[in-house]
C-alpha cells in the first residue's frame, strides 16, 4: 500500500498536490471538487494589500484629496475597486470554504508592505484558516532602494505576522533574492514554518504599434520547475522551513521531481486552469503507478534524495554546472560543423 501522506508546517496532508493560489477555488463548488479530486490542500486566491488599503477610510480620503502615491499603484491592478474579493466577502468564503471540505485551507495575501495585514491575517485565522501563505511581490524601481531593505521590509512583514497568529505561516519567495539559504534562514528565525518556491511574475508586453505597455498572463510550462527544483535541493535540510515548490508542476513526474528535490508539497494552478480540476486525480494515479513500479512505499523515503546534500557530486548545483553545459553544447557544435 502506498503513502501519499507528508507533513507541510506541521498540517498532515493526505498527499503531496496543494491547489496554489488561484481563482478557482473562488467557487466553494470548485473547491470539493478540488478535495474529491485528490488536492491534499487549499491555498485560497490572495486578498490583496490594496485591496485592503483601499477599502479603509484614509485611502478614501486620500483619494479624494487627488493624493497621487497609491493611485499610481492601482492603475496598473485593473478593477481593485470592483474586486470581488472585499475583505468581508473574503472571510465569508473562507468560513463557507471550511466547512465544505475536510482538507486543510490556507488563507493568502499579498502585499509588501505591514499594512493592515496584521488585523486581517488575524481575522483570517479567526474564520478558521489553517495556514496562511504571504505572497510579497516588491519591485525595486527606485534608485535608492537596496536589496537590503527590501528584505528587511520583508522580514518585519513575516515576524509581524507570525506573532500575531498561532497558524503557521509560508512564504512565497520572488526568485530574485540573491542569498536564498541566508533569507530563508531569517525568514525561520522570523517565524516562518515554510518558504514557497517561487512566484510568479507576470510582466507586461510592448505593443510596438500603439506604443502601450500592457499586462500579460500566460500559463506556466513544465520549463518553469527547474529553477525551483534548483533551490529546493539547495534548501533542503539545511534549515527547519518546508519547501513548497510551485511553479511549472503539470505531471506527476513533476511533482515526484519536487519531493525528490525535497519540496514537502507540490502546488499546482496553471495546470488545473489548463486541464481543468479533474487533473488532480489523474497526476496522483499516475504518481501511485510510478512509486509502484519503482516499489517506493512513501514520500518520505523519496524526499530530498536529489537534494544537494544527498547526491555524491554537488556540482550541478554550483557553478560547475553552468561551466560544463556552456563547454558541452560549444563541443557539440563543434562535432557538427565536422
Ligand atoms: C490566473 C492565476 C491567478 C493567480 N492568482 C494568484 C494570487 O491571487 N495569489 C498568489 O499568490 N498567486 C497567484 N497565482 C500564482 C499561482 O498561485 C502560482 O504560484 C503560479 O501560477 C505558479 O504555479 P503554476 O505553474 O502551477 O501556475 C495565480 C496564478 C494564475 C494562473
Amino acid at each position: 500500500m502506498i503513502d501519499l501522506s507528508t507533513q507541510y508546517l506541521g498540517l498532515s496532508l493526505n498527499g503531496p498536490i496543494v491547489v496554489s493560489s488561484t481563482p478557482l477555488s473562488e467557487s466553494v463548488d470548485n473547491v470539493c471538487r478540488m478535495e474529491e479530486s485528490g488536492a491534499a490542500a487549499i491555498v485560497l486566491t490572495s486578498l490583496f494589500e490594496e485591496q485592503l488599503a483601499l477599502e479603509s477610510k484614509a485611502l478614501d480620503e486620500d483619494l479624494s484629496r487627488g493624493t497621487e502615491s497609491f493611485a499610481e499603484s492601482l492603475d496598473y491592478l485593473p478593477d481593485l475597486r470592483d474586486y470581488r474579493m472585499t475583505q468581508e466577502v473574503y472571510l465569508d468564503h473562507l468560513r463557507r470554504a471550511k466547512a465544505a471540505v475536510k482538507i486543510p485551507i490556507m488563507g493568502s495575501l499579498n502585499g509588501a508592505t505591514t499594512g493592515g495585514w496584521v488585523r486581517f491575517a488575524r481575522e483570517m485565522e479567526q474564520a478558521g484558516a489553517d495556514a496562511l501563505e504571504l505572497n510579497t511581490y516588491a519591485l525595486a524601481t527606485d534608485r535608492g532602494q537596496t536589496s537590503a531593505s527590501l528584505e528587511t521590509q520583508l522580514l518585519t512583514l513575516v515576524e509581524s505576522i507570525c506573532q500575531a497568529v498561532k497558524v503557521p505561516v509560508a512564504v512565497k519567495l520572488s526568485q530574485s533574492f540573491t542569498a536564498l539559504p541566508n533569507l530563508s534562514g531569517q525568514l525561520e528565525e522570523a517565524g516562518a514554518r515554510g518558504v514557497v518556491l517561487f512566484n510568479r511574475f507576470y510582466q507586461p508586453d510592448f505593443d510596438i504599434e500603439t506604443l502601450e505597455v500592457r499586462p500579460t498572463l500566460h500559463f506556466s510550462t513544465p520549463s518553469e520547475l527547474l529553477p525551483r527544483l534548483h533551490w529546493a535541493a539547495i534548501l533542503y535540510g539545511h534549515l527547519n522551513l518546508d519547501i513548497a515548490v510551485s511553479g511549472g508542476v503539470h505531471s506527476a513526474e513533476d511533482v515526484l521531481k519536487s519531493i525528490m528535490a525535497g519540496a514537502s508539497v507540490a502546488m499546482m494552478a496553471s495546470a488545473l486552469h489548463i486541464h481543468g480540476i479533474d487533473h488532480i486525480g489523474r497526476v496522483l494515479t499516475d504518481l501511485r503507478y510510478w512509486m509502484e513500479k519503482r516499489e517506493y512505499a512513501s514520500m518520505g523515503e523519496m524526499r530530498g534524495s536529489l537534494s544537494r546534500r544527498s547526491v555524491p557530486d554537488t556540482s550541478p548545483f554550483d557553478r560547475g554546472n553552468y561551466i560544463k553545459t556552456l563547454s558541452s553544447y560549444s563541443l557539440r557544435q563543434t562535432v557538427a560543423a565536422f
